[in-house]
């Protein structure tokens, strides 16, 4: 008898992103490829920059590279700043690690803020270094708003009241890599100069755009920062971005995605996107305390929207047990990186997800959990149950006093 490969049934692709795409985004990426000089195009890209705009919550344009979040942490290092530059970050987990990497090799000076990956940014602790940097020689302060590595949310408004109660010129970089279109954001509102992101997530797209939202002040310091940048110009891209044209060949079927993506988003409305990450995010974390598991975020302050992390009890193995669900249940879950490898693994509860999606997995979790003989509380699905049902009834009961 032959060796059976199909899997019946969909896979569960619990890791916090790439995230499953919608078949609504999977259609409309199937149009013909069209020739992207021409006007058809110019005025399909220039709907889809329009759109971008809405998420950011930003009335500047917003750049969009045929690249990973990581093209846009390079282009927003590499268009602001230049060598010997002195900059703040804060160490929420590897996604901060490798921001601050990447500056590194780039030639920036990094006062990296250490901290223990589980927590996310103190904002004090950046207030102290603006506060003493009298001569304003740090040029910038960049976060990771969502460190996906361990499920720590960071306040953005903290930082930028810090930068303003002391006065300070610093541009305010964010990462929004695991949290836009998941979690409140607002590039303006908050006074954010640079925001990245990518399309791989709440965006519920493929991998294959890098976005960035940036401010005035940011644009004027484009002027003067001596960084080398060439593929990763912003300015370049700028231009011929107003026609709605590219300085090289788009992602045009990611574009297409995109374009469906922002529909899907706005048909929801963005208060609802952010009110469902947070219902989802609370029966996870629900079943988290039910079976007596640790989250690997320690502080309720930064628990996130979009991943939870938890950490596997000593003497038990998080990759062996990530193993044994995707063997016996057909599900990713995500693996603990660098620091905490081994140690935790994650659940995604972000993009295109709904309880039962959410239950799903955690049945799975908690099924593994048992086979893998992990000491845990029966219970986790309940408890999860339990929250999602809260949240329906209040619904409900608001529908009926409306
Ligand atoms: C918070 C965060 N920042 C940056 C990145 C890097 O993005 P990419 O892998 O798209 O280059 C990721 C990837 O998962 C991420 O989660």
């Amino acid at each position: 008898m032959s060796k059976t490969t199909y899997r019946a049934g969909r896979h569960f692709l619990q890791i916090p992103g790439p995230t499953p795409v919608p078949s609504r985004i999977e259609r409309a990426m199937l149009r013909p490829i069209i020739d992207h000089r021409s006007q058809q195009f110019a005025e399909f890209s220039k709907g889809v920059l329009e759109g971008l705009k809405g998420v950011f919550k930003t009335k500047n344009p917003v750049i969009m590279f045929p690249a990973s979040g990581t093209g846009a942490w390079e282009a927003a290092l590499a268009n602001t700043l230049s060598p010997g530059d002195k900059i703040v970050m804060f160490e929420t987990g590897q996604f901060s690690l490798l921001w601050q990497a990447m500056a590194r090799k780039l030639g920036i000076d990094v006062d990296y803020i250490a901290s223990d990956w589980r927590v996310g940014v103190d904002a004090n602790a950046i207030a102290e270094r603006l506060a003493a940097d009298k001569a304003h020689q740090i040029k910038a302060v960049a976060i990771v708003h969502n460190d996906t590595a361990t499920g720590c949310c960071s306040p953005v408004e903290e930082v930028r009241k810090a930068l303003d109660a002391a006065g300070h010129p610093a541009l305010l970089m964010v990462d929004t890599v695991s949290s836009l279109a998941c979690v409140d954001y607002q590039h303006d509102g908050w006074g954010v100069d640079v925001t990245v992101c990518g399309s791989q997530k709440g965006l519920m797209l493929p991998p294959g755009l890098a976005f960035t939202a940036v401010s005035d002040k940011a644009l004027a310091a484009t002027k003067t920062a001596k960084l080398p940048r060439a593929f990763f110009s912003w300015n370049d891209m700028l231009e011929p971005n107003k026609n709605g044209f590219y300085p090289y060949t788009p992602g045009i079927t990611v574009m297409y995605g995109l374009e469906e993506a922002l529909k899907m988003l706005n048909e929801e409305g963005l208060d609802n996107v952010f009110a469902r990450h947070a219902k989802l995010a609370s029966g996870v974390r629900a079943a988290v305390n039910g079976w007596g598991l640790e989250n690997q975020c320690r502080d309720a302050k930064y628990f996130s929207n979009t991943v939870t992390s938890i950490r596997m009890p000593e003497g038990h193995s998080a990759d062996a047990f990530r193993k044994l669900v995707l063997e016996n249940f057909n599900m990713s879950l995500g693996a603990g990186l660098s620091k905490v490898a081994d140690k935790v693994f994650r659940i995604g509860h972000l993009g295109d997800t709904n309880e039962l999606t959410i239950l799903g997995a955690l049945g799975g979790v908690e099924m593994g959990l048992e086979l893998a003989g992990v000491p845990h509380r029966e219970g986790g699905v309940d408890a999860a149950m339990a929250e999602f049902g809260r949240w329906a009834k209040a619904k409900v009961d608001t529908a009926a006093a409306a």
